[in-house]
């Protein structure tokens, strides 16, 4: 039995269309609301209630799992929620965990994401059960987020000038871990997860323009206007500091690099931008 986690959401529900794909069976989804998970039942696989937050639920829904998909949400207790899901796969006996990470984790990092994954990577690697680590990129899916403020003023705004980063679409990921679920040979791999190119903000508004056939700009904002903007639009603070900490590593380059995983592993063409701008061209046209 394999047991996904986080399979309602961006990449979860990708990732259940690609097991779907792959014809997997014995597939069983950890959801908190199973009235919102019809899409799981219909693709022929289990759900099953429970919740990161309340530990005791997470024993049964592991009862008879082999593997695991560990995705939990952004999140100040990521490192929390992933350790009582480490503890309950010993107990279980579960076998081999693919854990949803992110490109930079590190426990020395400073406070945010990279450092909550990082130390739940070492927590994983120390818990004695065999381990694949996916780190993505930046989400092209982002920007779907920033949807609303694009479609009204047509401005992308971040903090990060001219740097470039690989973005990688959720889709590509989920071919990743898919394989990873499903397949032998990846046991103690780490894989790196990113788009085909490293483009600039510059690049993706243009990318975004020639796609929706309307003039999209990016303007390049300060650190501290991104801090209050993101405050004023009532982000909590946990959030916006883990924001700038991922805005840093932006800014500095280190998400520029571009890895062959998607084609190796998720045997598909990465996604290129110009693509993923097509395919969700509706959302940033203003209409
Ligand atoms: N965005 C990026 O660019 C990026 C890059 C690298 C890594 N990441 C990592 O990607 C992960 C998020 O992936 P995503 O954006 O695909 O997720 P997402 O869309 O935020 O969805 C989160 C999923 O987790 C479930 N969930 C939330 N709270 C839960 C709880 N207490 N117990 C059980 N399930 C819970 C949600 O279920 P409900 O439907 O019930 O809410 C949903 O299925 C994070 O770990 C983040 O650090 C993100």
């Amino acid at each position: 039995m394999i047991l996904v986690t986080g399979a309602t959401g961006t990449t979860g529900r990708e990732i259940i269309g690609k097991l779907r794909e792959l014809g997997a069976t014995g597939v069983r989804a950890l959801v908190r609301d199973p009235a919102k998970a019809s899409f799981i039942r219909d693709a022929g696989f289990e759900t099953v209630e429970g919740d990161f937050d309340r530990p005791e639920t997470l024993d049964a829904a592991l009862e008879g799992v082999n593997r695991a998909l560990l995705l939990t949400p952004p999140s100040p207790q990521t490192f929390e929620q992933q350790r009582d899901f480490i503890e309950s796969a010993k107990r279980a006996g579960v076998r081999h965990v693919v854990k949803f990470s992110a490109i930079g984790a590190d426990s020395a990092a400073h406070e945010g994401f990279g450092k909550w994954h990082g130390q739940a990577e070492d927590y994983l690697k120390e818990s004695g059960l065999s381990w694949t680590m996916l780190r993505p990129n930046f989400f092209m899916q982002n920007l779907l987020g920033q949807a609303q403020q694009i479609n009204a003023e047509g401005r992308i705004y971040q903090p990060v000038g001219d740097a470039r980063a690989s973005f990688i679409d959720v889709r590509d990921i989920a071919a990743v871990a898919a394989r990873a679920l499903t397949e032998e040979g990846h046991e103690g791999q780490a894989y790196v997860l990113t788009g085909p190119e490293a483009l600039s903000y510059r690049e993706v508004a243009a990318k975004l323009s020639d796609a929706t056939g309307r003039e999209i700009t990016y303007v390049a904002i300060t650190p501290e206007q991104f801090r209050q903007g993101a405050l004023a639009a009532g982000l909590p603070e946990w959030l916006v500091g883990a924001l700038e900490r991922l805005n840093e590593i932006f800014a500095a380059g280190y998400a520029a690099e571009v890895t062959d995983h998607v084609r190796t592993v998720g045997k598909k063409e990465p996604t290129t931008f110009d693509r993923f701008a097509r395919d969700y061209a509706q959302a940033f046209k203003g209409e």
